[in-house]
């Protein structure tokens, strides 16, 4: 299997704030605490953490996100002058950049299930943790926590994530240059954090509906405050989930099932 290698990603990286500082650990209980740690610290909007490996690598919902050597386990510490409201914004467009990397790096074609998920064929290949700071009225900082299965068997998951999950190395039947594949993320990453930051995040949502697998799909939504079925019908200017039952239901976080096919 490949190496890791911050030198290897740091070479003709064309970005000017993502990836300014790469800190490499081959083990760690997760790069999400790593980040959030340094950026406490006074760590750089840009500065990037990778993990050969976590002992507690964490998923949305308290979730517990399988780590093993050979994935792509990256997280990016951002300090936009936003409000809290915006940031989930910020999931969405990760999205677009690890999809966007992964369909022009790999040839596949991985859909986003809103708001995070990055699936090949309804098989979970890659998701984000989108963790923030903030006070009222101003964040601090955010960290964007990005998993992909990259060079991993499939054999190596446990219990149901051998049927609901898969790998690029699963579905290309090779590995992938992860230095190459995090370079060409970072770029991508750069590319929508700056529209979004110039008041141009209607490029991203544009590029998210093009990569959707949620739009036009029966799904069922868990929010902290209800359950909401119906089709969804598209995202709205920032990035909220429009869902049609007796009305229209706008949907700005929640855990999303695909219930219908495509
Ligand atoms: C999810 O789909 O539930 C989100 C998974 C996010 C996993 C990544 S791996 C790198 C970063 N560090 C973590 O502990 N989690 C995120």
């Amino acid at each position: 299997m490949s190496e890791f290698s911050s030198q290897a990603i740091k070479e003709n990286l064309q970005t000017i704030t993502i990836g300014s500082e790469i800190h490499y650990f081959d083990e760690v209980e997760s790069t999400n605490d790593i980040a959030k740690s340094l950026a406490e610290k006074g760590a750089k909007d840009g500065e990037v953490v990778i993990a050969e490996r976590q002992r507690k690598g964490k998923g949305r919902l308290g979730r517990v996100w399988h780590s093993p050597p050979g994935g792509i386990w990256l997280s990016i510490i951002l300090k936009p002058e936003i409000t809290p409201s915006d940031a989930p914004k910020i999931t969405l467009l990760a999205g677009v950049a690890v999809a966007r990397t992964i369909n022009e790096m790999c040839y596949l074609n991985v859909k986003l299930k809103w708001p995070n998920d990055i699936l090949f064929n309804e098989k979970k290949a890659g998701g984000i943790l989108t963790e923030m700071h903030a006070e009222v009225g101003k964040v601090n900082y955010v960290i964007v926590g990005i998993g992909i299965n990259a060079n991993l068997d499939i054999v190596s998951f446990q219990g149901e994530l051998q049927t609901t999950a898969t790998t690029l190395k699963h579905e290309l039947k090779k590995d992938i240059d992860r230095n190459k594949f995090v370079q060409r993320l970072l770029m991508e990453f750069e590319n929508e954090y700056s529209s979004f930051l110039n008041d141009n995040f209607a490029s991203t949502v544009k590029k998210w509906k093009t990569l959707s697998g949620t739009l036009g799909r029966k799904v069922r939504i868990t929010t902290a405050a209800e359950i909401i079925q119906g089709i969804a019908l598209d995202i709205d200017k920032d990035g909220a989930l429009l869902v049609k039952n007796n009305g229209i239901k706008r949907v700005l976080a929640g855990e999303c099932v695909h219930l219908s096919e495509t």
